[in-house]
C-alpha cells in the first residue's frame, strides 16, 4: 500500500496511480512500483510518466531500494501508440498534436519532453538502489525504462527491443546513455538501428542483465537481491554509487581524489559514532 510521504509532497493517491497505470507499494526501505494496464500490455502514457517523476519525488525518505515490474507476463509494450495520434490517450496531450496544429513550438515540446524525462532520470538517485524485475517484452519506452535502473533481473522469457527507429523516432526517455555505456556504440547502433529483439540470454551476455532466471523464479530472485543490498549500510550505499557513477567521466587521479573525499566522509561519520558510543 502507498503510504504518506515523510519526504516533500504527498505520494501519489491510488485514483493518480491508476489513471497513470501504476501501482505502488510501499514497505520500510523497500517501494515497489507496478505497470499495470495489462488490457494495453503495460503500454505507457505521458501521465504514467510524469506520474512517476512524482513518487521519485515524494518518496518517504527512508526508501533505499526501488524494484519496478510490469503486471503480469509483461514489463511494457512501451509508450502506447495512441500518443501519436492527433487526439492522444484518454485526453492526454498528444506528442504529435500540437505540431500538426501549429500550437506548439520545437522548445514546446522540448519542454513536454523534459517532463516526462523527469520520469526516468531519479531513478540514478545515488541514494536509491534501483531494479528493473522484467517478464517477456521491454519495448521502446520499457527498455529505457530498465536501462534508467541501475539493475536489471530477467526472468528468462525477457525480451529487449529499441523499437523506436523503426517507428521514425529517436529513443529520448534517457535510454541511450546507458545502452552505449553498457554495450559500447557499436552494438547500441546494432541494436536500435535493427530494432530487433534482445532474448534474456544475450542480455545477460551483453551486461544488459545482471540476472536471467526462469520465469518463475524471478519474485524470489528479486527478493534476494533487495534483502542482499539492503544488508550493506545505507550512508555507504549512496557514497559508493555516487562514486561509481562519476569514475567514466573522471580521470583515474580525478577519481582516486573523488574517492579520498568519499572516505574522509565515511571515516568522520564512522568517528563521529565511536564517538557517541563511548559517552
Ligand atoms: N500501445 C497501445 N496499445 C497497445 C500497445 C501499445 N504500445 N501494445 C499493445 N497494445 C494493445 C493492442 O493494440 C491490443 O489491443 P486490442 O486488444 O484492443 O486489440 C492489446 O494491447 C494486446 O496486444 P497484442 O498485440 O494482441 O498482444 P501480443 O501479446 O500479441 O503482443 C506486443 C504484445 C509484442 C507487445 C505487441 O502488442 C506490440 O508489438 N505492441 C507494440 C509495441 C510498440 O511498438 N511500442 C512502441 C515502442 S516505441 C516507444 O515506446 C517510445
Amino acid at each position: 500500500m502507498a503510504q504518506a510521504s515523510n519526504g516533500p509532497g504527498r505520494l501519489p493517491t491510488e485514483a493518480e496511480l491508476t489513471r497513470a497505470g501504476l501501482g505502488l507499494a510501499v514497505e520500510g526501505p523497500v517501494a515497489r512500483i507496478t505497470i499495470s494496464r495489462p488490457e494495453r500490455r503495460n503500454a505507457m502514457t505521458g501521465r504514467t510518466w510524469t506520474t512517476l517523476a512524482h513518487i521519485g519525488h515524494t518518496l518517504p525518505a527512508d526508501v533505499r531500494i526501488v524494484v519496478i515490474a510490469g503486471e503480469g507476463d509483461i514489463f511494457s509494450a512501451g509508450i502506447d501508440l495512441g500518443m501519436f495520434t492527433p487526439e492522444g490517450v484518454d485526453g492526454e496531450r498528444s506528442m504529435v498534436g500540437g505540431i500538426l496544429d501549429g500550437s506548439s513550438t520545437g522548445a514546446d515540446v522540448e519542454e513536454y519532453i523534459a517532463g516526462l524525462q523527469e520520469g526516468f532520470l531519479w531513478l540514478r538517485r545515488p541514494d536509491l538502489v534501483t531494479v528493473a524485475a522484467v517478464r517477456g517484452h521491454a519495448i521502446g519506452a520499457g527498455f529505457q525504462l530498465a536501462l534508467s535502473c541501475d539493475l536489471r533481473i530477467l526472468a528468462d522469457d525477457a525480451k529487449f527491443c529499441m523499437k523506436e527507429p523503426a517507428l521514425g523516432l529517436v529513443p529520448d526517455l534517457t535510454g541511450t546513455k546507458p545502452l552505449v555505456d553498457i554495450v559500447g556504440v557499436h552494438r547500441a547502433v546494432e541494436i536500435c538501428l535493427t530494432a530487433r529483439r534482445v532474448g534474456a540470454q544475450e542480455a545477460r551476455e551483453l551486461g544488459l542483465a545482471e540476472l536471467v532466471v526462469p520465469a518463475d523464479e524471478l519474485p524470489g530472485a528479486v527478493d534476494d537481491v533487495v534483502a542482499a543490498l539492503l544488508a550493506t549500510n545505507a550512508e555507504a550505499a549512496a557514497a559508493t554509487k555516487a562514486l561509481l557513477q562519476q569514475a567514466a567521466g573522471n580521470t583515474l587521479e580525478e577519481q582516486a581524489a573523488a574517492e579520498r573525499r568519499a572516505q574522509v566522509a565515511r571515516l568522520t561519520a564512522l568517528a563521529g559514532t565511536m564517538a557517541a558510543d563511548n559517552r
